[in-house]
């Protein structure tokens, strides 16, 4: 979409990521990095004094100590994280369960691995999990689990009870959780974020994946972090090897210097006030609001009242002859299930919100 876009001359609101600079404090501790030496290959799990910064961040942010030694590795972006610890868990023949819609690279990074990806449907409109159905997934051969909250495309957040079910539903298993919270700092009216680090039964089996380019508008950097139990660090380390061995080092330098720094932008409230700026917006046009985004930096809106279209045509139609993109829904099912519903990525800046939304009214 965003290539059709580009074609078409439309506004981009359709990949996630935001229009807007980075924090200048930030864009200087990159520079400082390559002037300050940091230009060798960086050590195989990341530069020191990043892990000791994440394990900072956790402990400030959510109160749990994680071994930086043991428990962090420094990853180029959190999709090289999920194909890598995929990688670490599946054999061929194995089995492992998504929720759809979801994040693009599940389906792909399962099947690469010569296992089966086993989609369970999230409920529109509001994509709230069907512990039956997931329960009824299992088999002898699932490996694996992966779950996605704040929820891309959906916006959908998890809340404790969610994570209370999965703990009991795997209980007696030993399938691996793979939790994707790359939008964890994103959860809004006053909300805040369930991570799987903070059910001791759960992290005990899971691997967590994070994005420095979601919490600090740099998603072009491609950097995150995997945490994990020490076993399980182990497996994902040996695969990490000889995948990209190591990660850039300036990049590692400058995130550990603005993570230190205590003055680095909270993304959380700016984001928050794109999404309500957008919200406002909407309301001048058509499209139907099923529910604001609970978090992630994605609103979901129904078609209804403007089109019967299957939802790619309408997206295709939206952006060559009104000038918008977007994505549909269906292009995050394997069976390109169509739910009527598009997605909007609201973290751009506010003028470009205003000419997307003054497009929109116009339909
Ligand atoms: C759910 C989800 N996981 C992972 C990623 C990718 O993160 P990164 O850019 O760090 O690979 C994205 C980016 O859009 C995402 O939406």
């Amino acid at each position: 979409m965003s290539g059709l876009a580009q074609q078409h001359n439309a506004i981009n609101l359709s990949q996630g990521f935001p229009d807007f600079p980075i924090d200048a404090q930030l864009a200087e501790f990159l520079a400082d990095g390559t002037r300050n030496g940091y230009n060798q290959y960086a050590p195989m799990a990341g530069l020191p004094m990043l892990r000791a910064a994440i394990a900072d961040d956790i402990m400030a942010r959510y109160g749990l100590s994680v071994d930086a030694e043991q428990e962090i590795t420094v990853t180029p972006g959190a999709t090289y994280g999920i194909y890598a610890a995929f990688t670490a868990v599946l054999q061929p023949g194995d089995e492992a369960i998504l929720l759809e819609p979801a994040y693009d690279s599940y389906i792909p990074n399962i099947e690469m691995n010569g296992a089966k990806a086993v989609p369970v449907a999230l409920t529109a409109p509001d994509y709230r999990v069907d512990w039956n159905k997931v329960k009824a997934a299992i088999t002898p051969a699932t490996k694996a689990i992966i779950v996605n909250t704040p929820h891309n495309p959906t916006g959908a957040a998890w809340n404790h009870e969610d994570w209370h079910t999965l703990a009991e539903i795997l209980r007696d298993t030993n399938i691996v959780i793979l939790s994707d919270e790359v939008y964890e700092q994103l959860v809004f009216d006053g909300g805040r974020h369930y991570s799987v680090l903070q059910y001791p039964e759960l992290r005990a089996k899971a691997f967590v994946f994070f994005s420095f380019g979601k919490v600090f508008n740099n998603t072009g950097w491609k950097m995150g972090y995997c945490i994990a139990p020490p076993g399980f660090t182990d497996a994902f380390r040996r695969i990490h090897q000889f995948l990209s061995f190591t990660v850039n080092a300036p990049a590692q330098y400058a995130l550990a210097q603005h993570l230190n720094s205590g003055t680095a932008t909270q993304v959380r409230p700016l984001m928050e006030q794109k999404r309500d700026y957008f919200l406002s917006l909407l309301r001048h046009t058509p499209f139907t609001v099923y529910r604001p985004a609970a978090g992630s930096y994605f609103q979901l809106v129904g078609y209804g009242n403007i089109s019967d279209m299957p939802d790619t045509e309408f997206a295709k139609w939206l952006t060559k002859e009104h000038g918008v993109a977007t994505i549909p829904i269906s292009a995050f099912y394997h069976n390109r299930k169509d739910d009527k519903i598009i997605r909007f990525c609201f973290a751009k800046k506010e003028e470009t919100l205003a000419l997307a939304a003054e497009r929109l009214s116009k339909l």
